[in-house]
């Protein structure tokens, strides 16, 4: 058994979903189901038994003691966060609660019940923290990609809460001796992204015949995984990764937002041209720039390619076009977190129990 925290949100529920296509290990799934808690996004494993859900929080001492002394996980992955950079700027509250925290709430559960455990599988457990490369900061244009060495210059309050995360996991490696491994990813993209980041948000614009919002001069610069290269690769190093390291996972794909924009209203001209015959592309709309706008992240894979053997398996190309095709045959989906209508999913369709 593994123990998911955050397994409702997007990468979670990914990674929740490719566990389980790939292993009968059961999964405890546990997940505050905060406005990114969709359950709906595992409407698949209604009636696996191999899934359990529970609704709760990440920084609950005594439920996540309790769940951990219950279900006696050999393995916990920690994708609970708050996680939209704009959200953080305009309430960090909630994001210093969730990622500082709950963060450390958590760990110190960990803690106790890895302590607890038998001497034999004491040195098995892990605990993953999944993070972000947006601890690092921002790059220039000619400066080299992140390694797990750059040192981290946080510049948004969701960057700096996570960066402060990151630092307690450490923590509790270098003086408690917690087999912890933390992750640093790069932009995700693909199935069940809440249509509040870029890569959803312009397709459901470009649908819906709104504006296309682009911040700034759109020159800014992320470097995009598709999101079951990122499961593949949290995989990896939960099997392979050594306790107290860090991995840096990407898929060296840089690309400027404008850009990114651009193919996708492409894609959709081809798979769904808009009704008038012109380019969704006429939709596009420069809007004021978000403040404290980082110019440019690029991370340097090379140490989990090189020591676990991890690659991603899509180009940009192919994950972008699965991506944009996922959102045009999944529109009940968009059209309930549109509307909101996902929120009741777990009372029609799930009873919570501790
Ligand atoms: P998300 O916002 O889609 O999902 C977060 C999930 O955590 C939601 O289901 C939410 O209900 C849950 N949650 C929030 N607060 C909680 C709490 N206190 N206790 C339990 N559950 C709680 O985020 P995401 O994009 O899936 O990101 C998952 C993780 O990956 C985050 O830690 C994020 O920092 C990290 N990350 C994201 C990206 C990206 O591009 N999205 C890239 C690198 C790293
Ligand atoms: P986002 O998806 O919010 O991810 P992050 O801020 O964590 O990188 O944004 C990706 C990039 O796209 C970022 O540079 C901000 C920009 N952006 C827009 O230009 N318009 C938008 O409407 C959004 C949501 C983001």
């Amino acid at each position: 058994m593994i123990l998911v925290t955050g397994g409702a949100g997007f990468i979670g529920a990914n990674f929740v979903l490719d566990w389980l296509a790939n292993s009968d290990e059961p999964v405890l799934n546990l997940d505050l189901l905060s406005y990114a808690g969709n359950l709906e996004n595992l409407a698949s494993l209604q009636g696996d038994k191999r899934h359990i859900f529970l609704q709760g929080d990440i920084g609950d001492f005594d439920l996540v003691s309790r769940l951990l002394a219950k279900h006696q996980p050999r393995a916990v992955i920690n994708f609970a966060a708050e996680s939209h950079v704009d959200r953080s700027i305009y309430g960090p509250e909630e994001f210093i609660q969730t990622n500082i925290v709950g963060t450390f709430r958590m760990l110190e559960s960990v803690r106790a019940y890895w302590n607890n455990l038998e001497s034999n599988a004491k040195p098995e457990f892990r605990l993953l923290h999944v993070s972000t490369d947006e601890v690092y900061g921002s790059l220039g244009k000619g400066d080299t990609a992140f390694s797990e060495t750059h040192r981290y210059e946080p510049n948004s309050p969701y960057s700096a809460s996570k960066a402060a995360s990151d630092h307690l996991v450490r923590a509790y490696h270098h003086t408690y001796g917690l087999p912890v491994l933390t992750t640093n990813c790069s932009n995700n993209y693909g199935p069940f992204h809440f249509p509040e980041k870029l890569i959803p948000l312009i397709i459901v614009n470009a649908l819906a015949d709104k504006p296309l919002p682009v911040y700034g001069d759109g020159l800014q610069i992320r470097d995009w995984l598709y999101v079951k290269d990122h499961c593949s690769a949290i995989r990896c190093v939960l099997a392979k990764g050594r306790p107290g390291e860090t991995y840096n996972i990407g898929g060296w794909n840089e690309k400027a937002n404008i850009e990114i924009v651009h193919i996708v209203c492409s894609l959709l001209d081809e798979l769904r041209p808009r009704a008038d015959g012109k380019p969704y592309k006429d939709q596009i709309s420069y809007v004021t720039d978000r403040p404290g706008h980082d110019r440019r992240y690029a991370i340097d894979a090379g140490k989990i390619e090189q020591e676990l053997g991890w690659k991603p398996a899509e180009t940009f190309e192919t994950g972008i076009r699965k991506t944009v095709t996922w959102y045009l045959d999944n529109q009940p989906w968009v059209a309930n977190v549109l509307s909101g209508a996902y929120r009741d999913w777990v009372a029609r369709n799930y009873e919570s129990r501790v």
